[in-house]
């Protein structure tokens, strides 16, 4: 069940200068925790000394997606053992730690209400400072955490089972919105389409495996091109959204249309897999190299669940390479949800001097503010 983080280091003499910050991680159906420290390299001044995360994927595949009840009632059974694993791992006690940086939304808010109120009880225990982190925050420093500081400015893809955003990011630590999914976020479009088609859940590494195999123009599922207005937001142009319920509602009907019943060949499904994620996975690229070039940026960064995918590495590298544009994606561990990119998160918020008091809440619906 606990997955042993890759930055585990040696620790017989801790350098009492360094910060160490613990990260705790619970907005969805993963309980995680981290300790992450600072070094004196400027190329990558963040290690990771642990990241624990123990996934509930079993509990939730027989529903076929995430139970919130479930998913809060087994964070509140793993946290302790969680993050007890990491501080072991870490080769670190409570005292060698400088602050606490918990995800505070968005997220499932039974599940986020875990981890906000076991880092309040620890920090008012071991007398430290709480730091408050956006999810989303978490995944884009991944990307720093992964490969040291970007060239700025940066355009970076947030892809997850929650979210498709699109964040302009001119100074380290601060994200401009410039675009999101107007519908299903990608990482639920695979999810909903692994489901529709009796792949289990989640969605996305099956339907990655099986397209391999594949034809991806097999089957012309559209890629959505979203060029008018938001009807919901007349006001906002909206030309950097993404949309994928129509890609997913073709895969719908292309199921429909082959009559009740239908128990496709390990080829046909190979061939939708690979066609559904040349839609998706199109989709993203081409938006986001658009977006690119347009704001001027001089990297891309994809960070979030969904920057897993093989095909979407693949076809963003390529296209950074035509565009002469470096593409930074983070290890697999790191795309997933963790906890070590909340404590970068939580280091660079601690430096900039936010800090939580006993009021802290869960926020289901967080915004990404700076
Ligand atoms: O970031 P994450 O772990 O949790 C959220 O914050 O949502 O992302 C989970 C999502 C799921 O929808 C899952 O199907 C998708 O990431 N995912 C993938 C792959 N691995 C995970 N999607 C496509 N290809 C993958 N290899
Ligand atoms: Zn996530």
């Amino acid at each position: 069940m606990f997955e042993r983080g890759t930055g585990l280091q040696s620790c017989d003499e801790m350098d009492q200068g360094r910060m160490r910050i613990l990260g705790i991680e619970t907005s969805c159906d993963e309980t995680a925790a981290a300790v992450v420290e600072e070094v004196d390299d400027a190329a990558r001044p963040w290690l990771t000394r642990s990241s624990v995360v123990a996934s509930q994927v079993e509990i939730h595949r027989e529903w076929g997606g995430v139970v919130p009840e479930l998913a809060s009632r087994q964070h509140v059974r793993d946290i302790c053992g969680v993050v007890e694993r990491a501080l072991d791992d870490a080769l670190v006690t409570p005292r060698d730690l400088d602050a606490i940086a918990v995800t505070q939304g968005p997220g499932l808010v039974g599940s986020l209400l875990v981890g906000v109120s076991f880092a309040k009880s620890l920090a008012a225990a071991w007398q430290l400072p709480l730091v408050p982190v956006h999810h989303l925050a978490g995944h884009i420093e991944s990307l720093f955490l992964q490969h040291g500081p970007l060239p700025l400015p940066a355009m970076v893809l947030v892809v997850s089972g929650g979210h498709t955003s699109l964040y302009e990011v001119r100074t380290a630590g601060h994200y401009r919105a410039i675009g999101r999914t107007r519908d299903d976020a990608a990482g639920e479009a695979y999810d909903k389409v692994a489901k529709l088609v009796g792949l289990g859940y989640p969605g996305g590494p099956v339907i990655d495996r099986l397209a391999k195999a594949g034809h991806d123009r097999a089957v012309d599922f559209p890629v959505a091109r979203m060029t008018h207005p938001d009807r919901n937001e007349p006001l906002r142009k909206g030309q950097w959204d993404f949309s994928f319920s129509g890609v997913k509602t073709a895969v719908l009907r292309h199921v429909r249309a082959r009559g009740e019943g239908w128990s496709p060949s390990d080829g046909e499904m190979a061939d939708l897999c690979a066609s559904f994620q040349r839609s998706v996975v199109g989709a993203l690229v081409d938006k986001t190299f658009a977006a690119a070039r347009w704001y001027g940026a001089r990297s891309v960064g994809i960070a979030g669940g969904v920057s897993a995918n093989s095909r979407l590495r693949a076809d963003a590298e390529a296209a950074g390479a035509r565009a002469g544009i470096p593409v930074y994606v983070p290890a697999l561990a790191l795309s997933t949800d963790n906890a070590a990119m909340i404590a970068a998160a939580g280091l660079r918020r601690y430096h900039a001097g936010v800090r939580a008091d006993d009021s802290l809440n869960a926020d289901a619906s967080l915004p990404l503010t700076s």
